[in-house]
């Protein structure tokens, strides 16, 4: 077993766990269930968190590849950029099915951090490791926009 002390979107966890537990389940088991499982092989985005400053496939990091104190932000995060996000996709409409949306949030929330103004083409750069297999994208880029619309540069 190895323990790990977390700092969950902003709040200390300390967690037990296989070597071989991966972050996803680590972090379901926490009660954070908003990362989902799609294709578990690192390559849907369902499962992004943002693990030390970088936006990460939970299903394909483990326990032992987590260092002790990292910092780790999921789609519960309440921060306000994280919210806008949220409420962008609300307001147009981007989630069908949903199980790909906190994926898309999360890697949403990355690129504005790094770039509030990414053109059509940035946007759709900065969100091709996620897959939606249900809305067509438009309106996920659509709300993503309207946030950097909102948003000073930086
Ligand atoms: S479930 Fe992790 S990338 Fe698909
Ligand atoms: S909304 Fe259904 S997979 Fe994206």
């Amino acid at each position: 077993m190895i323990d790990l002390n977390l700092i969950i979107n902003g709040l200390p966890k300390s967690v037990r766990s296989e070597p071989t537990d991966r972050l996803l389940d680590i972090l379901r088991k926490e009660g954070f269930l908003g990362a989902k499982e799609g294709c578990g092989q690192g390559e849907c985005g369902a499962c992004t968190v943002i693990l030390n400053g970088k936006g990460v496939a939970s299903c394909f990091i483990i326990a032992s590849q987590v260092p002790d104190n990292s910092t780790i932000v999921t789609i519960e995060s309440d921060n306000d950029l994280i919210s806008r996000i949220k409420q962008s996709f609300i307001d147009n409409g981007a989630s069908q099915c949903g199980f790909c949306i906190p994926g898309f949030i999360v890697s949403s929330y990355i690129l504005l951090l790094e770039n509030t103004k990414p053109t059509d083409d940035e946007i759709k750069e900065g969100l091709s490791g996620n897959i939606c297999r249900c809305t067509g994208y438009t309106k996920i880029f659509q709300a993503v926009k309207e946030v950097s619309l909102s948003l000073e540069e930086n």
